[in-house]
This record gives structure tokens, C-alpha cells and sequence, in this order.
């Protein structure tokens, strides 16, 4: 089901025998430090964050949720790799949000990479989910849209919306099959897939056999800078194998034919960067020295982070179960992959969470991973009225709160977990 992660993936620290990458990408010097990955955040064994099932279902199990910390390059992964046929291949949970939150956010990437690119050209997706994003493209404009995804579900949902989808994990066949069929792509993105690729070597390489001189690559990522200052620790889950820093970045480009140009933020998913890559001889914006030069995924941030996570799972286990021992019924808000890594961190079954609603049909009728915890429908907030409501989306805080104005107005109470916990209700706003 899973093997162990020893190596790292973006400098090679690790591997038996002589490095090819002694030498630091960003400043010419000779790394003397530790030869191993260094573990630095541990959430024991949990089962894989988006595994919801119905009752007779087979689970798909369990697996050690630990981050190893690459010293050479700052690189944060997990000391194990799932295997994706496991977490993808057929029925995957998660669907690209069509929340309002999310629309905004392909508006501003669309004008951000049209401003890149300079022109509506091709564009190849890695990684397409359900082709929402590249049905926005086509409707932009842009003349050829084409996708790549490994799970069933999600392409045969982008058939529906007409949008040519290889069912496939990205790599160096399916690259040779894009570029047979959609000629040299203007512009390759890859939102939020890039942290769940084992073999980031074969990624830039089949991302090279696919570019020319005015292809731009744009890589959407969480950032490990911004996961550690905000603790935001519901973020590590098995999908998730890397924490990215620019650093390890710089390492992976270095013996590549690709370099970083440009680094765009977001406020996406509590924090993301839009990585630019094009090949060697274009300029670099300044976004590249200044990002690097403030960049903090150092050990000791690592060490600080997994402190405030195991105070944070204390406070939030400790308020739950205060408030379920006086009778007040406590439900979830968003069934997200990290409504499971806090559920498990936590231990909460259905005594302390009676239900948790979600938008998403397809987790209807199913329970949170690992425990039987009911997923319902989004109506169940103002029909059923708990007293509490544990905000496990809140990277949509302000669009969940203003949708279930009633839960509020009849008194109930929102627990957000994070960045810290804190309770709204109505008198509070
Ligand atoms: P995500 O953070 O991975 O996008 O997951 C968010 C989850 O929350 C997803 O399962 C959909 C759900 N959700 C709601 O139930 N109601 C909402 O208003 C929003 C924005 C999301």
C-alpha cells in the first residue's frame, strides 16, 4: 500500500554514493550538513484523508502521516508514498470547488498566465480534476484546452463539460501523447498536483519534452514558508508527499533545461504561490531573489510548527469534548481532507461530531475516514440546528458563514480551527 520516502526528491539528499548536487543551486557553496532526511512532524498512522466511505465499503486503510525535513534544501515530505493507484485511480473524492472563492481565484490566474504567455494560446492542464479550470480557459478564449488525470470519475465529468481529458498520471507517455495530439502547449499548469508527485525528476523532464522557447510552466503550490508561519498543519495529509520551499526549487531546476522566473502569491487554500518556469535565457523577476531571501523552512521553523500543532490539537480536542460532556450538540462544516487530518489528530468520533455537511453529493451518506461520522447534505446546518458548528473549511470562512446566516441567527456558534481556534456567533460579529 505505501513504501518508505528516504531520498530526497528535489536535491537527492539521502541516495547512495557521490551527489551530483554538492553544491547549493542558489549560492555556489558546498553543503556540509546531515547525509539523512531528519524527521520533524509526526501525526502517527491515519487513514488517507479523502478515503470516504459508506457503510459496507472497503477502506483503503491506514498509513504513517510523518514529515521528513530535507537540510541541504529545505524540502518538507512525507516519510512514505501511498501508492497512487490507491489514493486516485478510481473514484477520487475531491472535486474542484465551484465556490465563489474559487471563481474569483481562475479569473486572476487566468489574466496572471495570459499576461505571462502574452497571448491566448494552447493550454495543457496536469492534474485537470473535473476540467472546471479548463472550461474557464476555453471560454476566455483560448483556442485548445486539453487535460491529464489519472482518476475515472473526474474524467469522464470533463468529457461532460467537453473538455479532452487523457485519463493518466503525468509523466513522460502521456507528455508524448499531449503533444501528439494538442502540438506544443503556450501554457502548462499544474494546480495543487505538483505536492502529490513522487518523481519530481520525471515531472520537469516530461515538462521539457513538451515546451518551446515561449512555453510558460506554471506550477500552483501550497508554500511550506507560509504552512509553517500560520501552523497550518491540516495541510499534511498522504496526497500531500512535499512542503515546498523555493529553495528545493532551485535544487530540482538546477541540472534541468527549466529555471524559476517569477513567483506569484495567493491567498488561495490559506496560502499558495504560482511558480513560473520557462526555459533558460528568459529574464528573472525580481519576486524570485526577494521570496528566497525571506524564505523560512528552516529545521527549527519545522520544530516550532509541530509544538503549536500538537497545542492547537489539544485546545481543539479539549473544547469539543468540554461542550459534547455538557450536552451541546457539536457538528462539522466541510468535509475536507483536512475535516480528516483534525478528526483523527483529535480522535473525535460521533459522540463528540454528530454530522458534518458538505456541498459535495458524491460524500453524501458516507462517513469521515477512520470513523462513523455521517456526512449529510448542506441544508443539515438550519435544519438540524446543533448548538456548534467546527468549521473544518475555513479557508471559506467568510463565504460559509454568510451562506448559513440562520445557523447564526438561532443562536448557534461557529468553531473556526484555524489559524487559531476562535468561536463567532452572532453577538461576537
Ligand atoms: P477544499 O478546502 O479541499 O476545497 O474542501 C472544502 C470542502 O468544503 C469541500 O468538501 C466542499 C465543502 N464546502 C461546503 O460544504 N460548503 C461551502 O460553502 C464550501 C465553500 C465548501
Amino acid at each position: 500500500m505505501y513504501k518508505p520516502h528516504t531520498v530526497c526528491r528535489a536535491c537527492g539528499l539521502g541516495s547512495q554514493g557521490p551527489s551530483t548536487l554538492k553544491i547549493s543551486a542558489a549560492a555556489g557553496e558546498i553543503y556540509k550538513g546531515p547525509e539523512a532526511l531528519i524527521p520533524v512532524f509526526d501525526l502517527g498512522i491515519q487513514p488517507l484523508a479523502n478515503d470516504f466511505c459508506g457503510g459496507s465499503e472497503e477502506r483503503s486503510g491506514y498509513a504513517p502521516l510523518k514529515v521528513l525535513y530535507c537540510p541541504r534544501c529545505d524540502l518538507g515530505q512525507l516519510s512514505v508514498t501511498v501508492s497512487p493507484n490507491i489514493l486516485y485511480a478510481h473514484n477520487y473524492a475531491y472535486v474542484t470547488s465551484t465556490s465563489q472563492t474559487m471563481k474569483d481565484h481562475f479569473g486572476m490566474l487566468t489574466r496572471d498566465l495570459l499576461e505571462q504567455a502574452g497571448r491566448k494560446c494552447p493550454v495543457l492542464e496536469i492534474g485537470s480534476n473535473d476540467g472546471t479550470l479548463l472550461a474557464h480557459f476555453r471560454d476566455q478564449g483560448f483556442p485548445i484546452v486539453m487535460g491529464i488525470d489519472p482518476a475515472q470519475n473526474l474524467a469522464l465529468e470533463a468529457k461532460k463539460k467537453d473538455v479532452t481529458t487523457l485519463c493518466a498520471m503525468f509523466g513522460r507517455e502521456a507528455a508524448r501523447t499531449a503533444k501528439s495530439s494538442m502540438g506544443t502547449p503556450g501554457i502548462i499548469l499544474a494546480r495543487h498536483c505538483f505536492c502529490h508527485i513522487d518523481n519530481w525528476r520525471e515531472f520537469i523532464q516530461s515538462c521539457e519534452a513538451l515546451c518551446d522557447e515561449r512555453t510558460v510552466v506554471a506550477i500552483e503550490v501550497p508554500y511550506a514558508h507560509d504552512m509553517l508561519a500560520k501552523n497550518e498543519f491540516d495541510t499534511v495529509y498522504h496526497e500531500h508527499l512535499s512542503y515546498l520551499s523555493l529553495k528545493s526549487v532551485q535544487y530540482l531546476l538546477a541540472n534541468s533545461t527549466l529555471q524559476l522566473t517569477r513567483v506569484i502569491e495567493y491567498s488561495i487554500h490559506g496560502g499558495a504561490l504560482l511558480l513560473i518556469l520557462r526555459k533558460i535565457g528568459h529574464p528573472v523577476h525580481e519576486s524570485v531573489g526577494r521570496m528566497l531571501k525571506a524564505e523560512r523552512c528552516g529545521r527549527a521553523d519545522w520544530q516550532r510548527f509541530s509544538n503549536q500543532a500538537e497545542l492547537k490539537i489539544m485546545e481543539l480536542s479539549a473544547l469539543v469534548r468540554n461542550l459534547a460532556t455538557k450536552g451541546k450538540i457539536v457538528a462539522g462544516y466541510g468535509a475536507s481532507a483536512k475535516s480528516t487530518v483534525w478528526i483523527s489528530a483529535c480522535g473525535f468520533d460521533k459522540q463528540q461530531i454528530k454530522f458534518i455537511s458538505d456541498t459535495t453529493k458524491g460524500k453524501w451518506y458516507k462517513n469521515s475516514p477512520g470513523t462513523g461520522i455521517p456526512i449529510v447534505d448542506d441544508g443539515a446546518l438550519t435544519r438540524d440546528l446543533p448548538d456548534y458548528a467546527v468549521l473544518f473549511a475555513w479557508n471559506y470562512e467568510k463565504e460559509c458563514i454568510a451562506k448559513e446566516q440562520i445557523f447564526l441567527d438561532k443562536g448557534g456558534t461557529w468553531i473556526i480551527p484555524s489559524p487559531a481556534i476562535r468561536l463567532v456567533s452572532k453577538t461576537s460579529l
